[in-house]
């Protein structure tokens, strides 16, 4: 009888906590719908992403641990928001975006794309910070400013067409056809490139790259990451694995320093081996005629090369162009796949990535064995220290990424199917079927362009 009772008690007091759930939720609508309105059309656009930002809490949770909304404090409430505040750096850590907005400063173009993203389906803030915070929802007057904004950020800042209807809105723009560049300096920058071995671990005829797990550096030692193509390096803005560099210039200049990557103790040592070889100091006369030969002509020279090192023409280029015969229907499926699970937000840009640094695992633990991690697993933490860093990893180019196998940094497969269907799992938590995966790769290999020293055809990708 007793227990019954109790049971009966244990029931009515779930039923209020469900019903004030209930009443909480009914009572926000009702609210919000009163006080969220659009910031005043008297404002200017900068003042009105402020009040957009400001009322929607955006930085609460994803402006770092010390910008928290204080209802994390909040019984039940309290305990959601603190869960999505964790979840939502993951997924997109915007302290850098935010300061940059605030000092009218170019936003990096992958920020932009979670924003149009978001905006589109107006799914942030979440419903646990929307409870209680009753001017936050997008609402629809919110998400026209929003857009406009990220349109007009995209292509004042980016040559990003203002698209007239959002389903016209790209992602992805073609490579230009060529870069200028200064003929004689990318000559003398070929010739440095196969001279100093560049070409031993990045190949152009292997689409940039050697297709080994682990190149072999000096002196037969293996490298600790896969190696990165230098095709269409030159459009990114983060480089290495780890992110240690910014600037082509600084990553050849890392590599100089490289034990494993580069032969010469110095730079000095290097170059007394350099002026041995005739053939390439008359292109250094030609190329740098008042200059001696430094560190820094040699980064030149190398990077005016990088510039000559890019894959135009793919099908999918041809495509964005207008052709729309260029690509198959499969692969139109692909890329829509590719937008809908938000592989877009990350790989984007004109190089499809390699515009930002990103966790691996926001939505699924990447690394499966802890135990056998090495420092290299630890991604941007290697170059900071900061623990918000770890497991933080350059977003890769996914231009000719047919070609660049063998994937991720840590080599873990050639096989591009298990690839994309491990993205789609760690990154989103999304088990893709079979012909999900198969329309994705469709589209993926509509990524391979064309280059005189790219030899497609003896190509093959394991699948
Ligand atoms: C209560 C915390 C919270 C607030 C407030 C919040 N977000 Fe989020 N945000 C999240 C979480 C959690 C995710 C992870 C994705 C998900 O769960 O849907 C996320 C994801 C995102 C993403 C990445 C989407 C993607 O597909 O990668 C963007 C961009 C974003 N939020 C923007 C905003 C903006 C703009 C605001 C302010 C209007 C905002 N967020 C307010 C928690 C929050
Ligand atoms: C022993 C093999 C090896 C040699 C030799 C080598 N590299 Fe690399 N390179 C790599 C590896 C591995 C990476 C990825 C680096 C990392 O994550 O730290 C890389 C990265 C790069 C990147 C950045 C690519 C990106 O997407 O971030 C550029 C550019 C580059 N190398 C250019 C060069 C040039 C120029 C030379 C010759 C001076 C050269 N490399 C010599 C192995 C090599
Ligand atoms: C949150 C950002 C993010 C999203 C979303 C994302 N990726 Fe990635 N992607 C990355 C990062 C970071 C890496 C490098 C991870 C590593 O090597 O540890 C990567 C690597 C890859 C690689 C291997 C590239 C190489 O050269 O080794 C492929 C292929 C890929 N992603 C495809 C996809 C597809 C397909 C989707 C959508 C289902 C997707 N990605 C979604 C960030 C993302």
């Amino acid at each position: 009888m007793k227990r019954k009772e109790r049971r009966k008690r244990i029931g009515t007091v779930a039923w209020k906590i469900f019903g004030s759930f209930l009443m909480l939720i009914g009572v926000g609508i009702f609210v919000s719908r009163l006080v969220n309105k659009p910031p005043s059309d008297k404002l200017s656009k900068m003042e009105q992403m402020e009040v957009l930002i400001d009322e929607g809490g955006c930085m609460s949770c994803h402006a770092g641990p010390e910008y928290v909304c204080h209802h994390i404090h909040l019984p039940i409430v309290g305990s959601f928001i603190e869960k999505d505040a964790e979840k939502a750096i993951r997924f997109s850590n915007m302290d850098h975006a935010f300061e940059q907005l605030y000092q009218k400063k170019s936003i990096s173009q992958p920020v932009l794309y979670k924003l149009q993203k978001i905006a589109l389906n107006r799914s942030m803030p979440p419903l646990s910070f929307r409870l209680i915070h009753w001017k936050s929802p997008l609402i629809k007057g919110k998400q026209e400013i929003l857009l406009d904004w990220i349109y007009t950020r995209l292509s004042e800042d980016y040559d990003v067409p203002y698209p007239i209807t959002h389903a016209l809105f790209q992602p992805i723009q073609p490579l230009p056809d060529t870069l200028p560049t200064d003929p004689l300096k990318a000559a003398l920058g070929r010739s440095l490139y196969y001279n100093l071995s560049c070409a031993s671990c990045h190949n152009p005829e292997t689409g940039g790259t050697d297709n080994l797990p682990f190149s072999i550096g000096v002196h037969n030692q293996p490298s600790e990451t896969s190696t990165l193509t230098t095709f269409n390096a030159i459009f990114h803005t983060v480089f290495s694995w780890d992110g240690k560099a910014t600037t082509p210039e600084e990553m050849v200049s890392l590599h100089f320093k490289d034990p494993v990557k580069m032969q010469a103790d110095t730079i000095d040592v290097l170059i007394d081996v350099l002026a041995e070889n005739k053939e390439l100091m008359d292109l250094f006369a030609q190329a740098y005629p008042d200059t001696d030969m430094t560190e820094n002509t040699l980064i030149d020279a190398l990077v005016e090369y990088l510039k000559t090192l890019i894959t135009p023409n793919s099908p999918f280029d041809r495509y964005l162009k207008g052709d729309e015969d260029a690509i198959s229907r499969d692969a139109k499926k692909g890329y829509d796949l590719f937008k809908k699970y938000s592989c877009a937000t990350c790989h984007s840009g004109v190089p499809v990535g390699g515009l930002s640094l990103e966790y691996v695992g926001t939505a699924n633990e990447f690394f499966i064995n802890r135990e056998e991690l090495i420092l290299e697993d630890m991604g941007h933490y290697k170059v900071t220290g900061n623990p918000i860093d770890i497991h933080r990893f350059k977003v890769p180019g996914l231009r000719n990424i047919e070609l660049t196998y063998p994937y991720f940094h840590n080599s873990v497969t050639d096989n591009l199917r298990i690839a994309v269907s491990a993205m789609a799992y760690h990154q989103r938590g999304k088990k893709l079927s079979e012909k999900e995966k198969d329309k994705i790769i469709a589209f993926l290999k509509t990524l391979t362009g064309e280059h005189p020293d790219l030899e497609q055809s003896t190509q093959q990708t394991p699948e």
